[in-house]
């Protein structure tokens, strides 16, 4: 019996490490998964950082609306490189385990930031609404200045609102399974493994989930009950569907991100859906981040066309490079789209 208590003993001050173990699967499925991944963060960042280059170049697209938009996609470019990365190298089977601290800081961050995206999401329905419902009214309430000062109050809250149940997860002590069934730290995986009394944890996290959560959920709701209740009443059908056309794909996010949210909520209370909620969880992770920039370029027509506009600069520039390493044929052309590629 002693030498197990002091084995368990010097285990407590050991684990200093966990270790992921990823999706279940032989290594096909593994380089699959891989692949997937790399794929999906290369198209998420690409996607993303084109909407943040699109609004910032074009001085039509200086508006509170698409500063927002630009906002959300530069958060989504951190949040799924929050998780991918990592997540990759696990598939690749190169780094299974992590540092304790490492892994709360990615608990710490990934929370963090999809806080910042319930905010972000929240200000975006406001200046919707405000510019549906009060038109006359909404330069006085919104503007350049008003949408910066919003969108630096969602982000330091979403990082200051952690701070309290991140606060207590360290102080957590973590004895007899390192192994996380997961490819990232989350919290929900920490409490799993830790053999600390996790009830004050669980309390806290569940209030501040439900303030965040059902808070945001609240205002986004009537933004968008008054939203509706006012193209109602616009009398020609086009001028509803133009007015609707500005929020239908902010709209479409909300859904998916509360959607993929609500569920996960409501299945964490059942303890045998681990395996269900992390395929919910890498959609929320991987798709929705992915799908943003999509939405946003689908259903705008504005963007669209700046975008348009870019591929085909980019197109020419190609093309220019490829005549200058003569793999195409004559000067000529080169001359002829100098000038195209460097003027607007
Ligand atoms: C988003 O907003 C934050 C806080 O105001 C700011 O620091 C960041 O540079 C903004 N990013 C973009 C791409 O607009």
């Amino acid at each position: 019996m002693e030498p197990a208590t002091g084995r368990q003993k010097e285990n407590q001050s050991i684990i200093r490490e966990f270790l992921f173990l990823g999706f279940q699967g032989n290594q096909d499925v593994q380089i699959s998964l891989c692949v997937v991944f790399t794929i999906t963060y290369i198209l998420t960042v690409a996607g993303n950082a084109a909407i943040i280059g699109v609004v910032g170049t074009h001085s039509h697209l200086q508006t509170p609306m698409y500063f927002f938009l630009s906002n959300l996609s530069f958060l989504e470019i951190w949040y799924t490189t929050a998780y991918i990365p990592k997540a990759i190298a696990i598939f690749l089977g190169k780094s299974r385990n992590i540092p304790f601290s490492s892994c709360i800081l990615q608990a710490y961050f990934g929370f963090s930031l999809g806080c910042t995206e319930f905010f972000l999401l929240t200000v975006m329905a406001y200046d919707r609404y405000l510019a549906i419902c009060y038109p006359l009214h909404y330069s006085t309430f919104m503007n350049n200045m008003r949408s910066a000062q919003l969108a630096l109050v969602c982000w330091v809250s979403g990082f200051l609102v952690i701070t309290v149940p991140a606060s207590i997860l360290v102080r957590l002590s973590f004895c007899n399974s390192y192994a996380i069934n997961h490819f990232y730290c989350g919290a929900d995986s920490l409490i799993l493994l830790s053999c600390s009394d996790t009830s004050v944890y669980q309390w806290v996290t569940f209030i501040m989930a439900t303030i965040v959560i059902v808070g945001t959920f609240l205002i986004t709701l009537v933004s968008y009950i008054c939203i509706i209740s006012t193209l109602v009443k616009i009398p020609s059908t086009q001028g509803q569907q133009k007015a609707f056309s500005t929020c239908s794909a902010h709209l479409t996010v909300v859904v998916m991100w509360y959607g993929s949210t609500i569920f996960l909520y409501v299945r964490y209370s059942k303890a045998n859906a681990l395996e269900i909620n992390k395929i919910v969880n890498t959609l929320n992770i991987i798709i929705t981040p992915l799908l943003n920039p999509f939405i946003y370029t689908l259903r705008n027509k504005e963007v669209k066309e700046a975008l348009w506009k870019v591929f085909r600069r980019t197109g020419s520039c190609l093309s220019m490079v490829l005549d200058l390493l003569g793999l195409k044929s004559s000067r000529v052309r080169i001359h002829e789209r100098l000038p195209k590629c460097h003027g607007g």
